[in-house]
């Protein structure tokens, strides 16, 4: 881990990438505990465009009053083809020096912390990562914050197509987020019960799905649930339905859920979670450690150094896709 002995006086804090339910709450944790120990934060608007376009401004423990329980971010979020190239960094990391800023704390996804990685390499600039995003794909870290509320969401969609797939007698295809990685897909696909769940990292085919099916179909079910993690783009779900009528004629219905998952309050799990990971990456600040993300590991919070959560990939449990099989009979 790296370390540095400037003291901190004025900390920076900003949400970045996709927006995750529970992203206001690590804001208001981390201003919160900055102000508890004398320290003057300021806000960076939209993530690493703000930082390059110099939008940063002081907020204090009112401006976060009353989010804890909203979904978004109120101090914005962005992603920056800008930020990628060194010379976005160099005019970002000018911003933040002429801005007094000493330390930050990066609320946000593996390329929001590949950026953070990048600041304290080239510009010394202390960074402590909190993960952001409803994907949970983020190495070394159990949990992410935003997960657990896009699971709950995604899950309630699900139980409501269920009543009227049982109405109708009808196959639907469930396309939920999940653009690398299929632990929503994989959570939602068994916790609604489905027959087959599609992520990156399933074994099963279209082929594996319509024997399921047939074999529901002689035991006497009527209706079923594919769950599919999008894929490199939102359709996927088109692309399968497309498969299995050429295949059997049926005409599965398709729901693509989509975006309605990253909003919505958090729940309580992702409010806890967000709430001890700000606090938590003021204080590892405040010890001088930096180039960290703050982690959990079980129910403890750990450090993980940044270099290490950006070159490791996360991938979902497949025992969770196996086990939604085995009980879908
Ligand atoms: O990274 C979170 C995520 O919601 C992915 O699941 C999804 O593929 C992607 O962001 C969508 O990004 P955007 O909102 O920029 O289209």
């Amino acid at each position: 881990m790296a370390t540095f002995s400037k003291k901190i006086q004025k900390l920076g804090v900003y949400t970045s990438g996709g927006d995750a339910p529970g992203m206001n709450a690590a804001l208001r944790a981390v201003v919160r505990a900055a102000i508890g120990q004398n320290l003057e934060v300021v806000g960076i608007m939209q993530g690493y465009v703000g930082m390059i376009e110099n939008h940063i401004e002081a907020i204090d423990q009112r401006f976060v009053a009353n989010i804890i329980q909203r979904g978004g971010t109120v101090i914005k979020t962005g992603r920056s083809t800008e930020f990628t190239k060194p010379e976005g960094r160099a005019k970002a990391a000018a911003n933040l020096k002429a801005h007094g800023v000493d330390a930050m704390v990066c609320i946000g996804g593996d390329g929001s912390f590949r950026g953070a990685h990048a600041l304290w390499e080239e510009h010394q600039i202390p960074i402590v990562g909190v993960p952001g995003t409803i994907d949970n794909d983020i190495f070394g870290s159990d949990k992410t914050i935003g997960f657990d509320t896009a699971v709950n969401t995604a899950l309630e969609a699900i139980d409501r197509i269920r009543d009227t797939a049982a109405s109708h007698d009808r196959l639907f295809i469930v396309e939920v987020m999940g653009r690398n990685s299929g632990f929503i897909a994989s959570a939602v696909g068994l916790a609604g019960g489905a027959e087959e769940i599609f992520a990156p990292e399933s074994l099963t085919t279209v082929d594996k799905a319509v024997d399921r099916i047939k074999d529901g179909i002689a035991r006497g079910k009527t209706s079923s649930i594919l769950v599919t993690a999008e894929g490199q783009k939102p359709g996927r779900a088109y692309d399968l339905a497309d498969a299995i009528r050429k295949k059997t004629g049926w005409d599965a219905k398709v729901c693509i859920l989509g975006h309605q998952q990253r909003g919505g309050s958090p729940t309580a799990a992702d409010r806890i979670l967000a709430s001890r990971m700000g606090a938590a990456a003021v204080d590892s600040l405040l010890k001088g450690h930096c180039d960290i993300m703050i982690g959990t590991e079980g129910e403890k919070l750990i450090e993980v150094p940044l270099d290490i959560v950006t070159k490791n990939e996360k991938k979902a449990h497949l025992d969770l896709i196996s086990l939604a099989s085995v009980l879908a009979t």
